[in-house]
């Protein structure tokens, strides 16, 4: 049903999908040196703090964690479901890391632990990274530092790495939580894209899918940029618009009036 813009475009694939593989991300300077930095962190087994707006690739960053961290030596775990109360977070933590989940919070938690340090006597470094860290609710984010303690806080047998929302960090400053962001040594943040980043994600995203000549003209560029805010979802929203709506008026060019329109129906919707 799709497929018209594809053939109009001669795309292998939708190009703006979030099904797109950990070997295929954009990886720009700015985004390789947050990746580095936190590989550095991890490998000094500190914890990280990795926050940004709504859409900005933080989750893709992740991915290239996982992707690059070495497999021998690490073992990366990724909880998403930050909405949970203490317990239950510890018992979804337990299901992520292959244990069974006991009954009471102190026994879940006893669980996590010990296989910390079962990993640790193993010379495998455990990271819990924690995506949407900023729905984390109070009881279980004033507890997470309490998993970083080890041998009366002599060993650093976890990385945890928060990633979340700006005001994930607002949230750790607040008095209650500073036990945990004192330990979140490793502070990153990703900003919003700017004018060439833009440019260059898109001619990035659409030579992956088999598309080398620039399709969209520099100001239909420029506009979309200032629509999408810096958010690379939102530059995929509606450079998928634009490109169905420029097939449908059966253009070859993504111009500046395809883009108005496309933005125009989006405020009538
Ligand atoms: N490095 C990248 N390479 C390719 N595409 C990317 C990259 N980063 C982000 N994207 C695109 O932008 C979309 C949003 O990115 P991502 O989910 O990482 O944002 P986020 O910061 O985690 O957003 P949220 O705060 O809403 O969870 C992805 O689905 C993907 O299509
Ligand atoms: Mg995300």
């Amino acid at each position: 049903m799709s497929a018209t813009y594809l053939t109009t475009f001669q795309l292998k694939h939708p190009p703006f999908t979030k099904e797109i593989e950990d070997s295929e991300l954009w990886v720009p300077p700015s985004k390789q040196s947050v990746v580095a930095d936190a590989m550095q962190a991890i490998d000094a087994h500190e914890s990280v703090l990795l926050t940004g707006e709504q859409g900005v690739g933080k989750t893709c960053i992740t991915r290239l964690l996982r992707h690059r961290l070495p497999q021998a030596g690490f073992r990366l775990t990724y909880c998403h479901n930050a909405t949970l109360g203490r317990r239950d977070f510890y018992r979804q933590l337990c299901v992520a890391l292959g244990l069974s989940p006991a009954a009471t919070a102190a026994a879940v938690f006893y669980a996590v632990s010990t296989h910390v340090e079962e990993l640790g006597r193993e010379r495998v470094h455990p990271v819990f990274l924690l995506d949407e860290s900023h729905l984390l609710r109070q009881d279980t984010l004033e507890h997470l530092h309490i998993l970083l303690n080890y041998e009366w806080d002599s060993r650093a047998l976890l990385s945890l790495v928060l990633v979340g929302l700006p005001e994930l960090q607002t949230r750790l400053e607040l008095r209650t939580n500073r036990s945990l962001y004192s330990r979140l040594t490793c502070r990153l943040s990703i900003g919003a894209a700017q004018p060439d980043d833009t440019a260059e994600y898109i001619r990035y995203r659409l030579a992956r899918a088999g598309c080398e000549n620039e399709i969209l003209t520099s100001d239909a560029v420029a506009m979309l940029h200032e629509a999408a805010a810096g958010s690379l979802r939102d530059i995929d929203r509606i450079a998928t618009a634009a490109l169905r709506m420029a097939a449908k008026r059966k253009k070859k060019l993504v111009e500046r009036d395809t883009l108005a329109a496309v933005l125009h129906a989006e405020v009538e919707e």
